[in-house]
């Protein structure tokens, strides 16, 4: 981390929890981190069907929700699809998109990354775009080429004024829900690369600024390194951030010393 950024620290819950689980969970988050938000910022986001219940569990604290994904339209019909207003007006501050689960078993190519990051931004929400390389990439040498041609064609015709909404999430696919993590200094590697891209194709603000968080198999055990990498900002947490204790230690680790 850098002291120029403040830390983010996201729980993505994924397709678990119903409306009643998922409140008990954002209270007992809620009770283990509310003191660390004045130094790290912290958002839940769970399944659209419990926006709602994590927003009253969360009334009165500091940390904010997000959803998982949206619809790029406004609205129409699109069965079984939730646009940006619906999301906001459910309570929520950000949107992840482009999750590697969605690309690769929803079919989601780059366009429709970019067409959603349009919606959400129009709509005023706090994007949070992924970007990540499989395996079989890595292995080839390609996953600079991969990442960097994600957010480049996801940041298409994006303005300035509204990157700075926008936070990152390097999520290399072959470390999400594996057990196996990128090592610091690979994520740090990749990290670096995607603020460079930025600081040469965008502008060098944009570049400091903008937070990148680290996600795959992210654990109490190997947070603290992690975000300790000068460009690691903060994290995406899947598995570990269903349990409030794993949580809340991650979220401690994501406070700048
Ligand atoms: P994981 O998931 O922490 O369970 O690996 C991270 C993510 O997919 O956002």
């Amino acid at each position: 981390m850098n002291v120029a950024r403040r830390g983010l620290i996201v729980a993505n819950w994924k397709m678990h929890k119903t409306a009643q689980e998922a409140a008990d969970l954002a209270g007992a988050i809620s009770l283990r981190v509310v003191d660390h938000c004045a130094s790290v910022d912290v958002v839940l986001c769970p399944p659209f069907t419990s926006l709602q219940a994590v927003h009253s569990a969360l009334e009165n604290t500091p940390i904010a929700l997000g959803a998982q994904n949206l619809h790029w339209e406004t609205e129409g019909p699109f069965t079984g699809e939730i646009s940006a207003a619906m999301i906001l007006t459910s309570g929520c501050r950000y949107v992840i998109l482009g999750h590697s689960e969605r690309r690769q078993r929803c079919g989601e190519s780059d366009e429709v990354v970019r067409r959603k990051l349009s919606a959400a931004l129009k709509a005023g929400l706090e994007p949070i775009v992924c970007v990540g390389e499989t395996l079989q990439q890595r292995e080839a040498g390609n996953t600079n080429r991969v990442v960097l041609g994600q957010l480049e064609s996801a940041l298409e015709g994006v303005p300035s004024e509204d990157l700075v909404r926008i936070s990152l999430a390097y999520e290399p696919v072959w470390a999400i829900g594996t057990g196996q993590t990128a090592t610091a200094a690979q994520a740090e590697e990749v990290h670096a690369a995607l603020r460079k891209w930025l600081r040469y194709e965008r502008e060098e603000k944009i570049a400091q600024g903008i937070r990148i968080q680290y996600g795959g198999s992210v654990n109490p055990e190997n947070a603290a390194e992690l975000f300790a990498q000068e460009n690691i900002d903060g994290g995406l947490i899947g598995g570990a951030s269903l349990d409030a204790d794993s949580f809340a230690a991650i979220v401690q680790a994501g406070i700048y010393q």
